[in-house]
């Protein structure tokens, strides 16, 4: 079969600009549809913190661009690095006027404009290449104009003429809504009637809205996921618009990419292990702890936490019911993330209060992360929802148990112990509470205490395989059922 032209663009890609999993994702996707033949750019913005670490270099023919956007012309170049292991280069959209902050994400009046400016330096740089992608690849609220300019702006163009659109929703808890007075700044003057009219009432307009109404498909990141926010519950008000696009709308899970986040060769981690070989993942765990100065155990289990810290990721359940068995069990926690200051504090203060139990490190640690992966025995995850989530696959390829609430990807990808029958790979609990979560701590201690229960669970999870190898055709077979579809 022909290969395809496929342009994705988004607003993080791994290791050059990450905050969270749609940086491994789109990073892991590009490299492996490259290496199954398909001719692939990645498009993303030259953030000032990319300049200051990656080596890149100018695309000829690509300097000094031009589009009008927030009442002017903005300028802008592509430059271009080298993906690590991939043949799908990297493009970057340079525009120090609106990328070279202190973050990826701002709450800055001109946020809209920077992400709309993404997106047209990424057609742009096709229509200066000649470049006709067959997809174009749109990820989060950052890309979703993308669909729908290709049908207004870009039309005219013969080059798009066989482009067809997908929009990933990897979170639809951020959705990209700008005051309805912004319309012309954004560039959407002209596509003014194309806008949802009830938003444009209610005086806002939506990046991710947008994207899900013109979009050709749209999927998420895991099948759960996407019944989920069909439903009142889990479709932050979008679950209408989710609904009448259901036939258009196809759950994929994420893949781990098992070159970075294999225990017997990760070049993170300083000593490797497998299954049927654990002597490594011992050695990690005195060597995590000794990192993070607690106290060396062999007996005690290990609990790991790496997450950005709002209220998607669900800490008030840790909040409400870890301080009981800290107090009465032999046991560690090491906690690796940042965010909302609320959560920060908690876990300062449960550092605090329990010296020698608790370590806390409020940064964000590519390194430790895939230490505190490999040296735990537990890792916990119980989100209030999770689209997908990386961790808990990164954890049962570690032999980490992971215990998660059962929502989106988590109940798509964790199997709960069952002790009778001897199955599961995790522990999964049902209900958003502070005694469920707590129930579901108790079964790890009781499951602890009986070693030979815990190899087993532990040894499950690690037979799995999670690589994209496993996954990237069901995404080419979606962008070939794309590229099929009449408009
Ligand atoms: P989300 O994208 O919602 O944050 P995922 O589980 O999909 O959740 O992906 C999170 C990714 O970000 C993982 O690769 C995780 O290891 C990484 N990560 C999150 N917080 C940190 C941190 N403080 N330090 C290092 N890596 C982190
Ligand atoms: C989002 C979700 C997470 C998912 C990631 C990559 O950030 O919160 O669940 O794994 O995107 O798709």
């Amino acid at each position: 079969m022909p290969s395809l032209r496929i342009l994705q663009i988004s607003a993080e890609c791994a290791p050059f600009a990450k905050t969270g999993g749609l940086a491994d994702v789109s990073a892991a996707l590009s490299r492996y549809l490259a290496g199954a033949g398909h001719d692939v750019r990645l498009v993303l913005p030259l953030y000032q913190r990319v300049k200051q670490k990656a080596k890149l270099r100018p695309v000829e023919g690509l300097q000094d661009l031009k589009v009008r956007l927030g009442g002017r012309e903005q300028w802008f170049s592509i430059w271009q690095a080298d993906a690590p292991r991939s043949k799908a280069p990297v493009w970057f959209v340079r525009a120090p006027q609106y990328f070279e902050r202190e973050s990826l994400y701002t709450e800055d009046a001109d946020e809209g404009q920077r992400f709309a400016l993404l997106t047209h330096a990424a057609l742009l740089s096709c229509q200066h290449t000649g470049w006709a992608p067959h997809v174009v690849h749109a990820h989060d609220w950052h890309a979703a104009l993308a669909p729908l300019l290709l049908r207004t702006h870009y039309a005219w163009d013969r080059l798009f003429k066989d482009a067809r659109s997908l929009l990933s929703i990897h979170n639809l808890g951020y959705q990209g809504w700008f005051p309805a007075t912004a319309i012309d700044e954004l560039g959407l003057g002209d596509e003014r009637h194309l806008l949802h009219q009830d938003h444009l009432q209610e005086g806002r307009v939506g990046f991710l809205v947008t994207g899900l109404l013109w979009a050709d498909m749209l999927s998420t990141v895991s099948a759960t996921y996407a019944k989920e926010i069909q439903t009142d519950e889990h479709g932050v008000g979008l679950q209408g618009i989710l609904r009448s696009r259901a036939d258009r709308l196809k759950g994929i899970v994420n893949g781990i990419d098992s070159d970075e986040w294999d225990p017997s060769s990760d070049p993170r981690i300083p000593h490797h292990y497998a299954l049927g070989e654990l002597d490594g993942k011992r050695r990690m765990k005195a060597a995590l702890l000794e990192r993070v100065g607690l106290p060396p155990t062999t007996t005690a289990p290990v609990f790991g936490i790496v997450s950005r810290l709002t209220m998607q990721k669900g800490f008030e359940l840790v909040h409400d019911a870890i301080s009981v068995l800290l107090r009465r069990e032999d046991m560690r926690l090491v906690v690796l993330g940042s965010g909302e200051e609320r959560y920060e504090r908690f876990f300062g203060w449960l550092a605090q209060t329990f010296p020698g139990k608790v370590a806390y490190l409020q940064s964000y640690d590519e390194e430790l992360s895939h230490w505190i992966e490999a040296g735990s025995d537990v890792f916990l995850m119980p989100s209030r929802y999770e689209p997908c989530g990386l961790n808990q696959m990164y954890s049962q390829r570690a032999g980490t148990v992971p215990l998660v609430r059962r929502t989106g990807g988590l109940a798509d990808t964790v199997q709960d112990w069952d002790p009778a029958a001897r199955t599961g790979t995790g522990f999964v609990f049902e209900r958003f509470d502070a005694q469920s979560f707590h129930s579901a701590l108790e079964r790890v201690f009781a499951t602890w205490r009986d070693q030979d229960s815990w190899r087993r669970l532990q040894a499950q999870g690690m037979a799995l395989d999670w690589s994209w190898e496993t996954r990237i055709d069901e995404y080419i077979e979606l962008y070939r059922s794309l590229h099929a579809l009449r408009r």
